[in-house]
């Protein structure tokens, strides 16, 4: 409301609006993407509230709600069924012909649970079109799980795929069809090596983690080109095990001892570009009180301000790097 600024700023305007360091000159925030977990579908009521309060935070902002099918219990479905590499081609597809998503100069990225390691497949693949910029996850399964027990009480749907899977794991049928096989892990606790079972086998996670002997370094080139990855864990997760999963460390289910990302040979021979990212001060670490997936409020705003509000990506060029320091 430009009456109720003082004549002095008003005189000044045309050349603030102008200036190269002002702030709030183009931005607009970026579209959001959430990508829903296990169980859930795009539709829910839960994850609307989420985008709402995104939106409320950042006004103006666009939100995706990531989907398999339009059908929202079909979309559920695929939650629990189908080949990953199939649903993340798909998702990139349908990203890059969005008619709003695909204009963007960038976009923000939010995965609950198991949505959080399939962003990350989406930026490793197809960032050459899927232009992610901040990728925010929480109780995700970045280093996998050692154990089916992924199912919110009650779920019965869940807990019968998973008896499924649970018989043949790394069985061809169930690797391209049943999603949680697809980042399970198996690492032989006396030498901290996953077997070789997983790594023959594994359709989805131990590509998207580059643990095979040829490395696709543009999945590296692609994670080291964000601006942030930012990895929340449920302090009391008892869902994901191991929890410190979200965190892409290691836990050796014997001893229960935990080797954190930064000791682990995936960083350290930067497989996948998360040291260079951790260079550049990107790579953030975060544990958030409750058990799996109880999050509140506060919490996603201050993520949202935090990450995702425009002066730290807006509809700019990335040349700005010196305004975002400036307005820092
Ligand atoms: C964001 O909030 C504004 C103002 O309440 C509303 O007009 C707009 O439709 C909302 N956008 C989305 C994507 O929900
Ligand atoms: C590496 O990943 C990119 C992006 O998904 C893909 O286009 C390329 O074919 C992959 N390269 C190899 C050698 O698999
Ligand atoms: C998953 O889909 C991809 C792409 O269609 C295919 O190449 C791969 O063989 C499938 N994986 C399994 C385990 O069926
Ligand atoms: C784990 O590794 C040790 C040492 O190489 C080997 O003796 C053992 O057989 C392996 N266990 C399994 C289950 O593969
Ligand atoms: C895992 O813990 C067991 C029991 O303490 C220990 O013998 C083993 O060496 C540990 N494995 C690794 C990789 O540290
Ligand atoms: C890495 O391992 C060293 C000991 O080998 C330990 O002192 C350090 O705390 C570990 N760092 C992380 C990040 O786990």
């Amino acid at each position: 409301m430009l009456h109720l600024l003082p004549l002095s700023t008003l005189l000044l305007l045309p050349q603030i609006l102008a200036s190269p360091l002002s702030p709030h000159a183009e931005s607009k925030p970026l579209p959001l993407l959430i990508w829903h977990g296990l169980g859930d579908n795009y539709a829910a009521d839960g994850l609307r509230s989420v985008g709402d309060l995104a939106n409320e935070t950042n006004p103006g902002t666009y939100v995706y709600y990531i989907r398999i099918d339009e059908d929202a219990a079909s979309d559920r479905t695929a939650t629990f069924l189908g080949n990953v590499t199939e649903q993340i081609a798909q998702v990139c597809a349908d990203i890059a012909n969005h008619e709003i998503l695909s204009k963007a100069p960038g976009l923000n990225a939010l995965g609950f649970s198991q949505g959080g390691q399939f962003l990350r497949g989406v930026v490793e693949r197809c960032g050459d079109t899927v232009k992610i910029r901040n990728l925010v996850t929480f109780g995700s399964q970045h280093n996998g799980i050692s154990r089916y027990q992924i199912c919110k009480e009650g779920d019965w749907l869940c807990r019968s795929y998973v008896g499924l899977l649970k018989a043949n794991t790394w069985g061809s049928w169930v690797q391209g069809h049943l999603v949680p096989a697809q980042y399970f892990k198996a690492t032989n606790d006396s030498t901290g090596e996953p077997t070789d079972d997983y790594l023959d086998a594994s359709n989805f996670l131990a590509d998207i983690n580059n643990e095979r002997g040829v490395k696709n370094a543009t999945y590296a080139e692609h994670m080291a080109r964000l601006d942030n990855l930012v990895m929340y864990v449920f302090a009391e997760d008892t869902t994901v095990i191991p929890k410190e999963s979200g965190w892409f460390a290691y836990t050796n289910a014997t001893s229960g001892e935990v080797t954190g990302l930064r000791n682990r040979t995936i960083y350290t021979e930067d497989w996948i570009g998360l040291k260079k990212l951790d260079e550049k001060g990107g790579l953030h670490f975060k544990t958030t009180e409750g058990g799996h997936m109880q999050l509140g409020d506060k919490v996603l705003t201050d993520v949202f301000r935090t990450y995702f509000a425009p002066s730290k990506a807006s509809w700019r060029d990335a040349g700005a790097v010196e305004q975002e320091v400036i307005e820092l």
